[in-house]
């Protein structure tokens, strides 16, 4: 894999709770900058539409607002880290990636590996009100398994118990920003661009 040594990359974790706008922010932010999306659910998600081994064991964790083991989520990471062409990407946008302190030290030594660095954590920061009424919605299209009130409830428990340590985890490396999540997606993400920008001068 080409990396740091050779073009200077900007990679970013979009991170925040379940219907905080990881997805909606991150695909306006791979136009911007040229970055590859990955979404740890969207390959998830996919594995299960074409019902793999990967799908069969991820649809009861995903169904229910659990995690799916960190092992297999790492392990996805990881083969896909290698073969990101970077003459055709500036850097990598994760998204849902990583959601807990296990995945992200695992990233951070991936990341070593390759010489590559996460150059900031962005907080998408909304409230629980908020949170619930855009996926209550987004359930009435969507199709997810996991857009259901129940199930919205047990992801933001699963979020606050083992998600939020991964906040600390970046604030103590100094890499980690808290942005206002409510707001028009257009708001919100001239917020996320001078954070960007910031770091990249
Ligand atoms: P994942 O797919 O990551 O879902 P999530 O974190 O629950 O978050 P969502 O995708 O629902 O929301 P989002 O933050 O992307 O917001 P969005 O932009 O869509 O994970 C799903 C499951 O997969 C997990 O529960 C777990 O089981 C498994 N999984 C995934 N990654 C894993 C990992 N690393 N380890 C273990 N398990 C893993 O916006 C939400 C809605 O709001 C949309 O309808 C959108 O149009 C709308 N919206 C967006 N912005 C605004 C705005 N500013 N104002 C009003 N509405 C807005
Ligand atoms: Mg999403």
């Amino acid at each position: 894999m080409e990396n740091k040594q050779t073009k200077s990359l900007l990679n970013l974790i979009i991170y925040g709770a379940p219907g905080g706008g990881k997805g909606t922010q991150s695909s306006l932010l791979i136009d911007e900058y040229k970055l590859k999306h990955l979404s740890t659910g969207d390959i998830l998600r996919n594995e299960i539409a074409k019902n793999t081994s990967l799908g069969k064991i991820a649809n009861g964790y995903i169904s229910n607002g659990e995690l799916v083991p960190d092992d297999l989520v790492i392990k996805i990471i990881d083969s896909i880290l290698g073969n990101i062409d970077f003459d055709q990407y500036n850097g990598i946008v994760f998204d849902g990636f990583p959601r807990t302190v296990a995945q992200a030290e695992a990233l951070e030594k991936l990341f070593e590996e390759h010489k590559m660095t996460v150059d900031v954590l962005i907080d998408l920061d909304t409230d629980e009100e908020e949170l619930i009424n855009r996926l209550l919605l987004r359930g009435k299209t969507s199709g997810r398994s996991d857009d259901n009130l129940q199930t919205i409830k047990t992801r933001l428990e699963t979020y606050k118990e083992q998600t939020m340590p991964v906040s600390k985890y970046y604030k103590d490396k100094n890499r980690y920003t808290k942005v206002q999540g409510v707001g028009t997606i257009d708001e919100i993400f001239e917020r996320i661009k001078e954070v960007i920008e910031k770091i990249k001068n």
